[in-house]
Protein backbone atom coordinates (compact mmCIF):
# COMPACT_ATOMS: atom_id res chain seq x y z
CA UNK A 1 0.00 0.00 0.00
CA UNK A 2 1.10 3.51 -0.69
CA UNK A 3 0.47 6.98 0.69
CA UNK A 4 0.85 9.97 -0.25
CA UNK A 5 4.12 11.09 0.82
CA UNK A 6 3.18 13.98 2.57
CA UNK A 7 1.27 11.75 5.03
CA UNK A 8 2.69 12.24 8.56
CA UNK A 9 2.39 9.77 10.76
CA UNK A 10 3.23 10.23 14.87
CA UNK A 11 4.44 6.63 16.05
CA UNK A 12 4.03 6.49 20.14
CA UNK A 13 5.77 3.86 21.69
CA UNK A 14 5.09 3.18 25.32
CA UNK A 15 6.84 0.66 27.57
CA UNK A 16 5.77 -2.92 26.71
CA UNK A 17 7.50 -5.92 25.63
CA UNK A 18 5.44 -5.30 22.57
CA UNK A 19 7.59 -2.57 21.92
CA UNK A 20 10.17 -4.38 19.54
CA UNK A 21 7.09 -4.94 16.95
CA UNK A 22 6.73 -1.16 17.21
CA UNK A 23 9.92 -1.10 15.10
CA UNK A 24 8.81 -3.17 11.95
CA UNK A 25 5.06 -1.15 11.90
CA UNK A 26 7.95 1.84 11.98
CA UNK A 27 9.41 0.01 8.55
CA UNK A 28 5.82 -0.59 6.91
CA UNK A 29 5.11 3.04 7.43
CA UNK A 30 8.14 4.26 5.68
CA UNK A 31 7.74 1.76 3.43
CA UNK A 32 4.57 2.93 2.52
CA UNK A 33 5.98 6.80 1.65
CA UNK A 34 4.66 7.97 4.70
CA UNK A 35 6.53 10.49 7.04
CA UNK A 36 7.53 9.27 10.22
CA UNK A 37 8.76 10.30 13.60
CA UNK A 38 8.59 8.52 17.16
CA UNK A 39 7.52 9.06 20.24
CA UNK A 40 8.67 7.17 23.22
CA UNK A 41 7.79 6.85 26.49
CA UNK A 42 10.39 7.00 29.15
CA UNK A 43 8.98 2.89 29.89
CA UNK A 44 9.25 2.33 26.35
CA UNK A 45 13.13 2.97 26.36
CA UNK A 46 13.69 0.30 28.73
CA UNK A 47 12.58 -2.43 26.15
CA UNK A 48 13.98 -0.56 22.88
CA UNK A 49 16.72 1.71 22.54
CA UNK A 50 15.61 4.99 20.74
CA UNK A 51 18.39 4.67 18.45
CA UNK A 52 16.64 2.01 16.46
CA UNK A 53 13.62 4.16 15.57
CA UNK A 54 16.17 7.00 14.58
CA UNK A 55 17.51 4.59 12.10
CA UNK A 56 14.44 3.39 10.63
CA UNK A 57 12.80 7.18 10.24
CA UNK A 58 16.11 8.88 9.84
CA UNK A 59 14.69 11.31 12.45
CA UNK A 60 15.37 12.23 15.75
CA UNK A 61 12.89 10.08 18.77
CA UNK A 62 11.49 12.48 20.71
CA UNK A 63 10.91 11.61 24.57
CA UNK A 64 11.06 14.78 26.33
CA UNK A 65 8.04 17.21 27.07
CA UNK A 66 9.97 20.69 27.21
CA UNK A 67 12.32 19.92 24.30
CA UNK A 68 14.92 22.93 23.49
CA UNK A 69 16.13 21.19 20.10
CA UNK A 70 11.84 21.91 18.96
CA UNK A 71 10.85 25.10 17.52
CA UNK A 72 9.49 27.36 20.54
CA UNK A 73 10.46 24.36 23.31
CA UNK A 74 7.78 23.01 23.38
CA UNK A 75 7.66 19.67 22.06
CA UNK A 76 4.47 18.90 22.61
CA UNK A 77 2.48 21.56 20.93
CA UNK A 78 4.63 21.37 17.75
CA UNK A 79 4.18 17.59 17.29
CA UNK A 80 0.54 17.81 17.60
CA UNK A 81 0.45 20.49 14.69
CA UNK A 82 2.68 18.14 12.44
CA UNK A 83 0.79 15.07 12.70
CA UNK A 84 -1.42 13.86 10.43
CA UNK A 85 -2.44 10.45 12.56
CA UNK A 86 -1.23 9.68 15.65
CA UNK A 87 -0.71 5.71 16.28
CA UNK A 88 0.06 4.61 20.04
CA UNK A 89 1.59 1.02 19.78
CA UNK A 90 1.62 -0.74 22.09
CA UNK A 91 -0.65 0.95 24.14
CA UNK A 92 -0.14 -0.63 27.57
CA UNK A 93 -2.42 -0.54 30.70
CA UNK A 94 -0.96 2.33 32.34
CA UNK A 95 -0.80 4.78 28.73
CA UNK A 96 -4.30 4.34 28.54
CA UNK A 97 -5.20 4.69 32.31
CA UNK A 98 -3.26 8.27 32.20
CA UNK A 99 -5.11 9.55 28.57
CA UNK A 100 -8.39 8.08 30.00
CA UNK A 101 -7.97 10.78 33.06
CA UNK A 102 -6.59 13.71 30.82
CA UNK A 103 -3.35 13.82 32.41
CA UNK A 104 -0.75 15.79 31.11
CA UNK A 105 2.53 14.82 32.51
CA UNK A 106 4.92 13.49 30.03
CA UNK A 107 5.43 14.14 26.45
CA UNK A 108 2.83 11.50 24.85
CA UNK A 109 -0.22 12.41 27.37
CA UNK A 110 0.64 16.48 26.56
CA UNK A 111 0.42 15.60 22.60
CA UNK A 112 -2.45 13.82 22.67
CA UNK A 113 -4.58 16.30 24.85
CA UNK A 114 -3.28 19.26 22.37
CA UNK A 115 -4.04 17.12 19.30
CA UNK A 116 -7.53 16.51 17.72
CA UNK A 117 -6.73 14.52 14.90
CA UNK A 118 -7.40 10.72 13.98
CA UNK A 119 -6.22 8.55 17.05
CA UNK A 120 -5.46 4.68 16.35
CA UNK A 121 -4.48 2.39 19.54
CA UNK A 122 -2.93 -0.88 19.48
CA UNK A 123 -3.30 -2.04 23.07
CA UNK A 124 -0.55 -4.52 24.68
CA UNK A 125 -0.71 -6.10 28.24
CA UNK A 126 -1.13 -9.16 30.23
CA UNK A 127 -4.74 -10.74 29.66
CA UNK A 128 -5.57 -10.19 33.27
CA UNK A 129 -4.57 -6.95 33.17
CA UNK A 130 -6.67 -6.15 29.70
CA UNK A 131 -9.72 -8.36 31.31
CA UNK A 132 -9.66 -5.97 34.73
CA UNK A 133 -12.60 -3.76 34.83
CA UNK A 134 -10.53 -0.44 35.69
CA UNK A 135 -8.75 -1.01 32.10
CA UNK A 136 -12.39 -1.87 30.32
CA UNK A 137 -13.12 1.54 32.30
CA UNK A 138 -10.70 3.33 31.05
CA UNK A 139 -11.58 1.91 27.50
CA UNK A 140 -14.98 2.66 27.88
CA UNK A 141 -14.15 6.32 29.21
CA UNK A 142 -11.64 7.08 26.28
CA UNK A 143 -14.22 5.92 23.67
CA UNK A 144 -16.85 7.78 24.72
CA UNK A 145 -14.62 11.28 24.89
CA UNK A 146 -13.24 9.92 21.48
CA UNK A 147 -15.70 8.02 19.15
CA UNK A 148 -13.65 8.12 16.16
CA UNK A 149 -10.67 7.12 17.51
CA UNK A 150 -10.00 3.35 16.06
CA UNK A 151 -8.78 0.32 18.18
CA UNK A 152 -6.69 -2.06 17.05
CA UNK A 153 -6.63 -5.89 18.74
CA UNK A 154 -5.48 -7.06 20.96
CA UNK A 155 -4.87 -10.59 19.43
CA UNK A 156 -5.38 -13.46 21.99
CA UNK A 157 -3.07 -16.08 22.40
CA UNK A 158 0.41 -16.71 24.00
CA UNK A 159 1.67 -13.98 26.06
CA UNK A 160 6.10 -12.88 26.82
CA UNK A 161 4.72 -13.92 30.92
CA UNK A 162 3.10 -17.73 29.78
CA UNK A 163 -0.40 -17.02 29.98
CA UNK A 164 -2.60 -17.21 27.28
CA UNK A 165 -5.43 -14.76 26.13
CA UNK A 166 -6.19 -11.53 24.67
CA UNK A 167 -3.64 -8.78 25.11
CA UNK A 168 -0.97 -9.70 22.30
CA UNK A 169 -0.52 -6.78 20.44
CA UNK A 170 -1.54 -6.92 17.09
CA UNK A 171 0.63 -7.61 14.15
CA UNK A 172 2.41 -4.52 12.83
CA UNK A 173 0.49 -5.54 9.19
CA UNK A 174 -3.07 -5.34 10.48
CA UNK A 175 -2.12 -2.28 12.32
CA UNK A 176 -0.41 -0.50 9.45
CA UNK A 177 -3.22 -1.34 7.30
CA UNK A 178 -5.85 -0.47 9.76
CA UNK A 179 -3.91 3.19 9.85
CA UNK A 180 -3.21 3.36 6.16
CA UNK A 181 -6.66 1.96 5.06
CA UNK A 182 -8.04 5.36 4.87
CA UNK A 183 -5.27 5.85 2.22
CA UNK A 184 -6.57 3.14 0.38
CA UNK A 185 -8.20 3.55 -2.83
CA UNK A 186 -12.29 2.22 -2.56
CA UNK A 187 -12.22 -0.04 -5.16
CA UNK A 188 -15.02 -1.64 -3.85
CA UNK A 189 -16.98 1.81 -2.58
CA UNK A 190 -20.95 0.19 -3.23
CA UNK A 191 -20.10 -3.52 -3.41
CA UNK A 192 -21.65 -6.02 -1.67
CA UNK A 193 -18.86 -9.19 -0.61
CA UNK A 194 -19.53 -12.02 0.65
CA UNK A 195 -16.33 -14.05 2.04
CA UNK A 196 -16.32 -17.60 3.46
CA UNK A 197 -13.57 -18.62 5.66
CA UNK A 198 -11.79 -20.95 8.08
CA UNK A 199 -12.33 -24.73 8.69
CA UNK A 200 -15.96 -26.75 8.72
CA UNK A 201 -16.30 -29.10 11.11
CA UNK A 202 -18.18 -32.39 10.30
CA UNK A 203 -19.54 -34.14 13.78
CA UNK A 204 -18.83 -37.93 14.64
CA UNK A 205 -20.79 -37.32 18.11
CA UNK A 206 -21.18 -34.64 20.23
CA UNK A 207 -17.54 -34.18 21.59
CA UNK A 208 -16.02 -35.48 18.11
CA UNK A 209 -15.64 -34.01 15.05
CA UNK A 210 -13.61 -33.96 11.33
CA UNK A 211 -11.86 -30.99 10.89
CA UNK A 212 -8.56 -29.10 8.78
CA UNK A 213 -5.50 -26.80 10.24
CA UNK A 214 -7.81 -24.16 8.68
CA UNK A 215 -6.80 -21.11 11.31
CA UNK A 216 -9.39 -18.48 8.97
CA UNK A 217 -6.42 -15.85 9.17
CA UNK A 218 -6.68 -15.73 5.25
CA UNK A 219 -10.21 -15.01 4.92
CA UNK A 220 -10.33 -12.53 7.66
CA UNK A 221 -7.50 -10.64 5.83
CA UNK A 222 -9.66 -10.60 2.88
CA UNK A 223 -12.60 -9.76 4.53
CA UNK A 224 -10.40 -6.71 6.15
CA UNK A 225 -9.07 -5.49 2.78
CA UNK A 226 -12.40 -5.59 1.08
CA UNK A 227 -13.94 -3.55 4.25
CA UNK A 228 -11.24 -0.94 3.50
CA UNK A 229 -11.54 -0.82 0.09
CA UNK A 230 -15.60 0.62 0.54
CA UNK A 231 -17.24 -3.04 0.60
CA UNK A 232 -19.87 -4.33 2.88
CA UNK A 233 -18.67 -7.13 3.45
CA UNK A 234 -20.69 -10.46 4.92
CA UNK A 235 -17.85 -13.01 6.84
CA UNK A 236 -19.33 -16.54 6.34
CA UNK A 237 -17.01 -18.37 8.90
CA UNK A 238 -16.04 -21.70 10.27
CA UNK A 239 -15.14 -22.05 14.20
CA UNK A 240 -11.41 -20.00 14.09
CA UNK A 241 -10.05 -18.01 17.21
CA UNK A 242 -9.64 -14.46 15.54
CA UNK A 243 -11.52 -10.99 16.08
CA UNK A 244 -13.70 -10.02 13.30
CA UNK A 245 -12.18 -6.94 11.35
CA UNK A 246 -14.23 -3.67 12.27
CA UNK A 247 -16.85 -3.01 9.88
CA UNK A 248 -17.38 -6.41 8.71
CA UNK A 249 -20.45 -8.58 9.04
CA UNK A 250 -19.89 -11.95 10.82
CA UNK A 251 -22.01 -15.22 10.07
CA UNK A 252 -20.88 -18.07 12.23
CA UNK A 253 -21.46 -21.49 11.05
CA UNK A 254 -20.26 -25.16 11.70
CA UNK A 255 -20.79 -27.29 9.33
CA UNK A 256 -20.00 -27.21 5.43
CA UNK A 257 -24.09 -28.15 5.31
CA UNK A 258 -24.30 -25.10 7.35
CA UNK A 259 -21.80 -22.98 5.44
CA UNK A 260 -23.80 -23.45 2.27
CA UNK A 261 -27.22 -22.33 3.29
CA UNK A 262 -25.71 -19.26 4.90
CA UNK A 263 -23.27 -18.49 1.66
CA UNK A 264 -26.04 -19.15 -0.72
CA UNK A 265 -28.63 -16.74 1.52
CA UNK A 266 -25.81 -13.67 1.58
CA UNK A 267 -24.56 -14.72 -1.62
CA UNK A 268 -27.84 -14.24 -4.43
CA UNK A 269 -27.55 -10.93 -5.77
CA UNK A 270 -24.27 -9.86 -4.33
CA UNK A 271 -21.15 -8.63 -6.36
CA UNK A 272 -18.69 -10.60 -5.18
CA UNK A 273 -17.85 -14.05 -3.14
CA UNK A 274 -14.56 -15.18 -2.73
CA UNK A 275 -14.08 -18.41 -1.30
CA UNK A 276 -10.98 -19.11 1.09
CA UNK A 277 -12.99 -21.12 3.67
CA UNK A 278 -11.53 -24.99 3.49
CA UNK A 279 -14.59 -26.82 3.37
CA UNK A 280 -14.55 -30.67 4.26
CA UNK A 281 -15.85 -32.40 1.02
CA UNK A 282 -17.02 -35.17 2.92
CA UNK A 283 -19.28 -35.73 6.45
CA UNK A 284 -19.80 -38.47 8.66
CA UNK A 285 -23.42 -40.55 7.27
CA UNK A 286 -24.25 -40.08 10.51
CA UNK A 287 -23.46 -38.56 13.29
CA UNK A 288 -23.75 -40.44 16.74
CA UNK A 289 -26.71 -38.97 19.43
CA UNK A 290 -24.30 -40.42 22.72
CA UNK A 291 -20.80 -40.09 22.76
CA UNK A 292 -18.89 -43.19 21.24
CA UNK A 293 -17.15 -45.43 24.11
CA UNK A 294 -13.69 -46.57 24.49
CA UNK A 295 -13.72 -50.21 25.27
CA UNK A 296 -10.97 -52.36 23.07
CA UNK A 297 -7.50 -51.97 22.85
CA UNK A 298 -8.14 -51.97 19.07
CA UNK A 299 -11.40 -50.03 17.29
CA UNK A 300 -12.58 -51.53 14.49
CA UNK A 301 -15.29 -49.10 13.03
CA UNK A 302 -16.04 -48.12 9.97
CA UNK A 303 -16.71 -44.41 9.22
CA UNK A 304 -18.82 -44.20 6.11
CA UNK A 305 -18.92 -40.77 4.42
CA UNK A 306 -20.87 -38.64 2.17
CA UNK A 307 -20.27 -35.68 -0.17
CA UNK A 308 -21.22 -32.27 1.27
CA UNK A 309 -22.09 -29.68 -1.45
CA UNK A 310 -19.87 -27.60 -3.15
CA UNK A 311 -20.44 -23.96 -2.41
CA UNK A 312 -18.44 -22.12 -4.40
CA UNK A 313 -19.85 -24.19 -7.33
CA UNK A 314 -23.37 -23.90 -6.18
CA UNK A 315 -22.91 -19.96 -6.05
CA UNK A 316 -21.08 -20.19 -9.60
CA UNK A 317 -23.74 -22.29 -11.00
CA UNK A 318 -26.75 -19.51 -9.74
CA UNK A 319 -28.78 -18.50 -12.90
CA UNK A 320 -30.04 -15.51 -11.24
CA UNK A 321 -28.30 -12.84 -8.89
CA UNK A 322 -24.83 -14.78 -9.65
CA UNK A 323 -22.00 -12.70 -8.09
CA UNK A 324 -18.23 -12.79 -9.37
CA UNK A 325 -17.04 -15.72 -8.26
CA UNK A 326 -13.39 -16.36 -6.66
CA UNK A 327 -12.24 -19.63 -5.45
CA UNK A 328 -8.98 -20.93 -3.81
CA UNK A 329 -7.01 -23.93 -4.46
CA UNK A 330 -5.19 -25.41 -1.74
CA UNK A 331 -2.62 -27.45 -3.75
CA UNK A 332 0.85 -29.55 -2.98
CA UNK A 333 1.60 -30.24 -6.30
CA UNK A 334 1.56 -29.21 -10.15
CA UNK A 335 -0.13 -26.08 -8.31
CA UNK A 336 -1.34 -23.83 -10.87
CA UNK A 337 -2.15 -26.66 -13.44
CA UNK A 338 -5.11 -28.45 -10.66
CA UNK A 339 -6.01 -24.65 -9.73
CA UNK A 340 -6.49 -23.85 -13.55
CA UNK A 341 -8.16 -27.54 -13.17
CA UNK A 342 -10.39 -26.27 -10.44
CA UNK A 343 -11.04 -22.75 -11.89
CA UNK A 344 -12.85 -24.43 -15.18
CA UNK A 345 -14.87 -27.65 -13.28
CA UNK A 346 -15.96 -25.29 -10.72
CA UNK A 347 -17.40 -22.43 -13.28
CA UNK A 348 -15.23 -19.95 -11.25
CA UNK A 349 -14.32 -16.49 -12.95
CA UNK A 350 -10.72 -16.91 -10.84
CA UNK A 351 -9.03 -18.65 -8.57
CA UNK A 352 -6.30 -17.86 -5.79
CA UNK A 353 -3.87 -20.94 -5.99
CA UNK A 354 -1.38 -21.39 -2.84
CA UNK A 355 1.14 -24.17 -2.64
CA UNK A 356 0.13 -25.12 0.67
CA UNK A 357 3.69 -27.66 1.25
CA UNK A 358 5.87 -24.75 1.68
CA UNK A 359 6.92 -24.67 5.31
CA UNK A 360 5.60 -21.33 6.84
CA UNK A 361 3.09 -20.51 4.37
CA UNK A 362 -1.08 -21.33 3.81
CA UNK A 363 -2.72 -23.13 6.55
CA UNK A 364 -2.69 -21.73 9.78
CA UNK A 365 0.27 -19.43 9.21
CA UNK A 366 0.68 -15.64 8.83
CA UNK A 367 2.12 -15.55 5.41
CA UNK A 368 1.36 -16.64 2.52
CA UNK A 369 2.28 -16.76 -1.55
CA UNK A 370 -0.05 -16.55 -3.92
CA UNK A 371 -0.63 -17.04 -8.00
CA UNK A 372 -4.47 -15.74 -9.14
CA UNK A 373 -5.35 -16.92 -12.30
CA UNK A 374 -8.14 -16.68 -15.00
CA UNK A 375 -9.37 -17.52 -18.09
CA UNK A 376 -7.13 -14.19 -18.96
CA UNK A 377 -4.39 -13.32 -16.22
CA UNK A 378 -1.86 -15.34 -14.31
CA UNK A 379 -0.29 -13.21 -11.33
CA UNK A 380 1.80 -14.11 -8.72
CA UNK A 381 2.62 -12.18 -5.14
CA UNK A 382 4.88 -12.98 -2.06
CA UNK A 383 5.83 -14.61 0.32
CA UNK A 384 4.00 -11.57 2.27
CA UNK A 385 1.92 -11.37 5.26
CA UNK A 386 -1.29 -12.45 4.55
CA UNK A 387 -2.97 -8.74 4.83
CA UNK A 388 -0.59 -7.93 1.93
CA UNK A 389 -1.37 -10.09 -0.02
CA UNK A 390 -5.57 -9.85 0.75
CA UNK A 391 -4.92 -6.32 -0.72
CA UNK A 392 -3.01 -7.09 -3.60
CA UNK A 393 -5.94 -9.64 -4.23
CA UNK A 394 -8.51 -6.77 -3.48
CA UNK A 395 -6.83 -4.42 -6.22
CA UNK A 396 -6.84 -7.28 -8.73
CA UNK A 397 -9.80 -8.50 -8.45
CA UNK A 398 -11.79 -5.24 -8.45
CA UNK A 399 -9.77 -4.44 -11.69
CA UNK A 400 -11.71 -7.23 -13.32
CA UNK A 401 -15.45 -6.65 -11.31
O1 LIG B 1 -7.33 -20.28 6.97
P1 LIG B 1 -5.82 -20.11 6.86
O2 LIG B 1 -5.09 -20.84 7.97
O3 LIG B 1 -5.42 -18.68 6.74
O4 LIG B 1 -5.35 -20.85 5.53
C1 LIG B 1 -5.72 -20.35 4.31
C2 LIG B 1 -6.09 -21.46 3.32
C3 LIG B 1 -4.85 -22.29 3.02
C4 LIG B 1 -7.18 -22.37 3.92
C5 LIG B 1 -6.64 -20.74 2.03
O5 LIG B 1 -5.61 -19.92 1.50
C6 LIG B 1 -7.09 -21.74 0.99
O6 LIG B 1 -6.33 -22.25 0.19
N1 LIG B 1 -8.43 -22.05 1.02
C7 LIG B 1 -9.05 -23.08 0.18
C8 LIG B 1 -8.83 -24.39 0.82
C9 LIG B 1 -9.49 -25.54 0.07
O7 LIG B 1 -10.32 -26.18 0.60
O8 LIG B 1 -9.09 -25.68 -1.16
P2 LIG B 1 -9.73 -26.79 -2.18
O9 LIG B 1 -8.72 -26.78 -3.28
O10 LIG B 1 -10.01 -28.05 -1.50
O11 LIG B 1 -11.09 -26.13 -2.63
C10 LIG B 1 -11.23 -25.33 -3.80
C11 LIG B 1 -12.27 -24.26 -3.59
O12 LIG B 1 -13.53 -24.87 -3.40
C12 LIG B 1 -12.05 -23.37 -2.40
O13 LIG B 1 -12.39 -22.06 -2.76
C13 LIG B 1 -13.02 -23.91 -1.36
O14 LIG B 1 -13.47 -22.88 -0.46
C14 LIG B 1 -14.15 -24.39 -2.24
N2 LIG B 1 -14.94 -25.50 -1.70
C15 LIG B 1 -14.39 -26.73 -1.50
C16 LIG B 1 -15.17 -27.77 -1.07
C17 LIG B 1 -16.54 -27.53 -0.83
N3 LIG B 1 -17.33 -28.51 -0.40
N4 LIG B 1 -17.06 -26.31 -1.02
C18 LIG B 1 -16.29 -25.29 -1.44
O15 LIG B 1 -16.77 -24.16 -1.59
Amino acid sequence: MTVEANLKILVAVTGGIAAYKSAELVRLFVKAGADVQVLMTEGAQAFVTPLTFQALTGKAVRSSLLDPAAELGMGHIELARWADHIVIAPATADSLARLSQGMANDLLTTVILAYQGPVTIAPAMNQAMWSNVITQDNIKRLSAFHPHWSWVGPDAGEQACGDVGPGRMSSPEAIAHQVLGAATDKTLTGKRVVISAGPTRERLDPVRYISNFSSGKMGYALAQAAQQAGADVVLVSGPVALQVPKGVRLVSVESAQDMHDAVMKAAVGSDLFIATAAVADYRPETTAAQKMKKSDKTLSRTIDLVENPDIVASVARLTTGRPFVVGFAAETHDAVAYGQDKRVKKQLDMVVINDVSVPGLGFGSDDNQVTLVSAEIQESYGPAAKIRIAQWLIEKIADHL
